[in-house]
């Protein structure tokens, strides 16, 4: 169970460990890893298995009858990206009124219209800001469908993201939640996870020292840790290297699933755990109803692998709930 309000954090450990604190305050202390590991990373992420998260969604257009809605959205995409979600919803033919695609990452704007140079859709709203900077542009707005893939594990302050979600939920406003890591996926799954991984895919065999030369993505991924921990350093950001597992749960703030965060021995007062579903539910509170809820990935991203997507496809209509991503979506009453 996570607890909110705590009063330090994980990140406030990575921060005394590891940051210069006379120079940097916190703030600017992750603001300097983002953007060392973004750059350092952006290749690495030119492919990506969808077709699941789009299955996910497909399921919640049909159980939701999302086609009945008499009136037409006004999506407040957060973290829009390059234009991901966006596709989503195109895909799934939801009509709306207005778009607001909120992305504070220029890089991220430029390459969805980079890709969406054709696009007259005039319905959307580029806003390059972070979402709590727009919120009294978004209150005034009704029959809203906010719409939120793969960003709430990315968001270290919880309390605050969703306290700026509720200021600006009328009655009847959706809230979707996707793409995000089931924290409380059950122990066998993750044994039997890692055991399938092993058997079916060439996971073990990349970590072999001997052999991991020949995985060229596993030799760049090595190639960039290197490379954020000397520009952290040369710019007077960290005081000593951080290991690629400590940057990753910097970044991947709020995956909790894998439990290789354990590895790290943060003291115990410091974690204040890892937000999962009923977390959700139980802080946007009584006036919130959960209408759709899918797991799926039961062994994680099959990333095409066929044994893995098969066994993800097979378990995915027997253990409901046990898969590492969820799709969430909350009506306001
Ligand atoms: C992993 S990406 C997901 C992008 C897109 N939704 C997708 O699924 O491809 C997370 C995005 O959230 C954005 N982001 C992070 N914090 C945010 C905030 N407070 N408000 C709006 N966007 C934010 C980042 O800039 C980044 O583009």
């Amino acid at each position: 169970m996570y607890k909110f309000h705590n009063k330090i954090k994980r990140v406030d450990w990575f921060y005394e460990n590891y940051a210069k604190t006379d120079d940097f305050l916190i703030d600017e202390f992750l603001k300097r890893v983002n953007e060392s590991y973004y750059y350092n990373s952006a290749k690495l992420y030119s492919s990506r298995y969808i077709d699941d998260i789009q299955e996910a969604y497909s399921s919640m257009k049909e159980e939701l009858k999302i086609e009945d809605t008499k009136n037409n959205y006004n999506v407040v995409n957060i973290g829009a990206g390059t234009g991901f979600d966006y596709n989503i919803l195109k895909n799934l033919n939801i009509q709306y009124d207005s778009y607001f695609f909120i992305e504070p990452s220029k890089d991220m704007i430029k390459e969805f219209l980079s890709r969406h140079n054709d696009n007259d859709d005039k319905k959307v709203v580029i806003k390059n800001n972070h979402f709590h900077e727009v919120l009294d542009d978004l209150r005034n707005k009704n029959n809203k469908f906010i719409f939120i893939n793969s960003v709430l594990h990315h968001v270290i302050y919880i309390e605050k993201f969703l306290d700026d979600i509720k200021s600006i939920m009328n009655p009847n406003d959706i809230l979707v939640i996707g793409h995000e890591p089931n924290n409380s996926y059950n122990p066998l799954m993750f044994f039997l996870n890692l055991t399938f991984k092993a058997i079916f895919t060439s996971a073990l065999l990349k970590k072999a020292p001997f052999l991991k030369v020949f995985y060229d993505n596993e030799v760049k991924s090595n190639e960039r840790w290197e490379k954020i921990n000397t520009q952290l350093l040369d710019e007077g950001v960290i005081i000593k290297k951080m290991s690629p597992l400590t940057i990753r749960r910097i970044i991947d703030y709020g995956v909790g699933h894998k439990k290789d965060w354990k590895r790290l021995n943060i003291p115990k007062d410091y974690n204040e755990g890892f937000i999962d579903v009923h977390d959700i539910s139980k802080y946007l509170g009584n006036e919130y109803k959960r209408k759709f809820y899918i797991t799926y990935r039961h062994f994680g991203d099959s990333n095409g692998n066929v044994v893995i997507e098969s066994l993800n496809n097979i378990f995915k209509s027997i253990l409901k709930n046990h898969g590492t991503n969820f799709l969430s979506v909350w009506k306001k009453f």
